[in-house]
């Protein structure tokens, strides 16, 4: 029987690589995105290119509650693969940027990464099988001023990736946090100045080999995975610097990011 694997934000980006490279493998998918119309595109790419079955479901998972909607939704559907993919980026300094904007960020980084990952866990453990894949990002390793929120969160869900990927040690369920640097999806416009991409793009890795790097660490079972050389040495690097030290580049980064 073919095993079932949710992914966030499968519409696109990394999501969508990810769901490929699932698909290939013969997992059913169930697709969770905010856009109907672009659901629908991924499911027939898939469908066309494997012999699979692909649900989807259009949900904002910045919503409170909207795991458990989902979760109630596939009533007795079997999840043997979460991945916690959706998200977005917001560039500004803190005191001028949009809260309503920032809440979302919080509810879906945070809360739904969380509560989804908290509601498939238990029958995973109880099956002693089952793999967790959590987008966090290079982002994750220092605090980033103008984009303070993007990197705490994402700080938050390498942490707590990491930490129940430990208690889960033995139970044949892992958790692995991927931390990508730059990557080319639809995600760059938004952290760029303008529709044009991300101005510091010597590092940019293309969505596809990010998703095959995290597909195969998430399958191996690994914690962490830090697509790229340079990137495991940029992730490295704030350890061995004074914290501030770190902050005043990622602001020099981003300001750089943000020139006319
Ligand atoms: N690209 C990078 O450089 C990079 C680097 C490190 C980490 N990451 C992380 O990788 C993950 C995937 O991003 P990506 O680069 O593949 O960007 P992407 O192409 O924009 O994909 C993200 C997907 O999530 C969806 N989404 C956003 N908010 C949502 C919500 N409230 N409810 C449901 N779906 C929502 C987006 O829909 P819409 O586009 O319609 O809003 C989009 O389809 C993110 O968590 C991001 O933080 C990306």
């Amino acid at each position: 029987m073919n095993k079932t694997a949710l992914v966030t934000g499968g519409a696109s980006g990394l999501g969508l690589e990810l769901a490929l490279l699932l698909a290939k493998d013969g997992h059913n998918l169930v697709l969770v995105d905010i856009d109907a119309e672009k659901l629908q595109l991924a499911k027939q790419e898939i469908e066309t290119n494997f012999p699979v079955k692909v649900q989807i479901l259009a949900k904002d998972l910045s919503q409170i509650n909207i795991s458990e909607e989902i979760i109630t939704e596939l009533n007795e559907i079997q999840i043997d693969v979460l991945v916690n993919n959706a998200g977005f980026g917001l560039f500004g300094p803190f005191h001028e940027t949009d809260w309503k904007r920032e809440e979302q960020m919080l509810n879906l980084h945070v809360i739904t990464t969380t509560h989804l990952t908290k509601l498939v866990l238990k029958g995973m453990v109880e099956r002693g099988s089952g793999r967790i894949l959590n987008l966090s990002s290079l982002a994750a390793f220092q605090p980033g001023p103008l984009m303070s929120l993007y990197y705490a969160t994402k700080g938050y869900i390498l942490s707590f990736s990491e930490a129940i990927a430990c208690e889960l040690k033995g139970t044949g369920v892992t958790v692995t946090a991927l931390c990508p640097g730059p990557t080319k999806t639809s995600f760059q416009k938004v952290v760029a100045n303008d529709s044009s991409e991300n101005k510091i793009s010597f590092n940019m890795a293309s969505a596809k080999e990010v998703a095959a790097y995290g597909y195969k660490a998430m399958m191996k079972g690994k914690p962490v995975a830090i697509p790229g050389a340079f990137n495991k040495f940029l992730a490295f690097l704030p350890r061995v610097m004074p914290r501030n030290m770190a902050a005043n580049i990622v602001r020099k980064i981003q300001e750089k990011n943000r020139e006319e």
